[in-house]
């Protein structure tokens, strides 16, 4: 069979049978590369040549146990895979390189090891040595990991059958290289025929695999979606450079709820667990300052209190400046408008600069109003009350939604000694739990409530 070139973009894996600059799957530029075909190897026939067994069906009704789970006894961690690490499920950890992914997996394996789990732990990025210096480095040179350096995936399953643990830890995906795909280590059809084999010797074989698997700019793992839709859960770990707060993010989760956070600190001593992440988040607020306001968010199952800190400055330029950390830009454009269309609030000829605090990653659209609360506050040079957080979502119409979870937002509130709250009426209000409550009706309501009439 004559072989056939086909090209796979490194960002969406779409398949083109031509080169081209840019993907017509998702728009990126330079990301398509040649590929071995997608059915190389010697055993790519048709499959409609030989019958195959039938398969053994069940009905929905069947009973099955939940599947075991192990704790590593570090909460931040159990919680995020949902309540533990179950059994022969594949994990897939993504994050940008330096993040400490390395670290954080390297810990987490102790824990699982000490906790009675069998555990190998593989690299292809470092030298045992190295690994063995970091676990020196964390104070682990006593658990019992069994560590490899390999890249060759073949010698690394043959040492998986004979070994046999129950949790394998692969560093990183994008370093393994299985011999019968011909291209190179790193690129899409290398990572994909790899996380396959490895998920499909973890279902087999009753194993638990982790895989890391570094980001490329842009927030996706190299050879991405194929990636992250054969693996049960894809958790991002992440966080500033220069912050040392680390966030690990269940993005999905077939054995718990996607959206769970959990809070790390990076130590001298390798990560820390944060159990109050609020606390941690608020402790560099000082005085109250015009341009801060705290928003009462929920961050999967836990309420999460962040400042969020906006500047406001005439611009030099011709086009003023707009610039987001932590926050979506297209959500704070929006913002802007409906405050100037609904309120008469304009930010035209003004820098804007919107942050938030702790190196923390706000995606809930309830932000939207500590969001407008924090902009008019820089625009007027008028603090917010410091005992007060905010919270609730803006429509176009400059109407106000309510957010869900508002007992949890305003408790999680009283508990960090805040004593009021302004959240849209409507909804699920509540008497508010000690807390007094501002309910503004609408934009130009919430306005008035916290800026006098304008
Ligand atoms: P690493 O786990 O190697 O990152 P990744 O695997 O995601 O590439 O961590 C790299 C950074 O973490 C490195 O810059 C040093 C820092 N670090 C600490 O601050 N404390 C520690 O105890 C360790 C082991 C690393
Ligand atoms: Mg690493």
């Amino acid at each position: 069979m004559a072989k056939q070139k086909s090209f796979v973009c490194a960002s969406c894996g779409a398949v083109t049978s031509k080169w081209s600059g840019r993907c017509d799957g998702c728009g990126e530029w330079n990301s398509i590369a040649e590929e071995a075909p997608l059915s190389a190897g010697p055993s790519s026939k048709s499959l409609g040549a030989k019958r195959g067994r039938s398969v053994a069906l069940t009905d929905l009704s069947t009973e099955e146990a939940p599947p075991p789970r192990t704790m590593s006894g570090v909460a931040e961690l159990d919680r995020v895979l949902g309540g533990g690490l179950v059994a022969a499920s594949a994990i897939l950890v993504g994050g940008d390189p330096g993040i400490g992914k390395s670290t954080l997996l390297l810990q987490a394996a102790a824990r699982f090891a000490r906790n009675g789990l069998k555990v190998l732990y593989i690299s292809g990025e470092e030298a045992s040595a190295q690994v063995r210096m970091r676990a020196r480095r964390l104070n682990l040179a006593d658990a019992p990991v069994k560590l490899g350096a390999e890249t060759n995936l073949r010698d690394i399953l043959t040492t998986l059958e004979a070994e046999k643990p129950q949790l394998v830890i692969i560093d990183s995906i994008q370093t393994m290289w299985a011999d019968n795909v011909e291209s190179a280590p790193g690129s899409v059809s290398q990572v994909r025929a790899a996380a396959h084999e490895l998920t499909t010797f973890a279902k087999r074989n009753g194993v638990s695999v982790v895989m890391v698997g570094h980001v490329t700019k842009d927030g996706q793992i190299a050879g991405p979606r194929v990636v992250e839709h054969m693996v049960d859960t894809v958790l991002y770990f992440e966080g500033e450079r220069g912050h040392q707060f680390r966030i690990l993010r269940a993005v999905k989760n077939r054995f718990g709820p996607a959206d769970e956070i959990g809070v790390f600190e990076m130590t001298g001593g390798g990560l820390a667990e944060v159990s109050n992440p609020s606390a941690l988040f608020l402790s560099e607020r000082g005085e109250p300052n015009p341009g801060s306001a705290v928003f009462a968010g929920i961050e999967g199952t836990r309420p999460v209190l962040t400042e969020i800190q906006a500047l406001v400055a005439p611009s030099p330029h011709s086009q003023a400046r707009r610039s987001v950390v932590g926050w979506d830009g297209g959500r704070l454009a929006m913002i802007l408008a409906v405050l100037e269309a609904r309120c008469g609030i304009p930010f035209a000829g003004l820098d804007v600069y919107l942050n938030v605090a702790g190196g923390m990653k706000i995606s809930e659209p309830a932000a939207d109003l500590a969001v407008a609360a924090a902009l008019i506050s820089a625009r007027e040079d008028t603090a917010l009350p410091a005992d007060t957080v905010v919270f609730g979502e803006i429509s176009l119409s400059g109407a106000l939604r309510p957010a869900p979870q508002t007992e949890n937002r305003l408790k999680e509130a009283q508990k960090l000694g805040f004593t009021a709250a302004i959240a849209p009426a409507g909804g699920k209000t509540g008497p508010g739990g000690g807390m007094s409550m501002t309910r503004p009706a609408d934009l130009v309501g919430f306005v008035g409530d916290i800026f006098g009439a304008g």
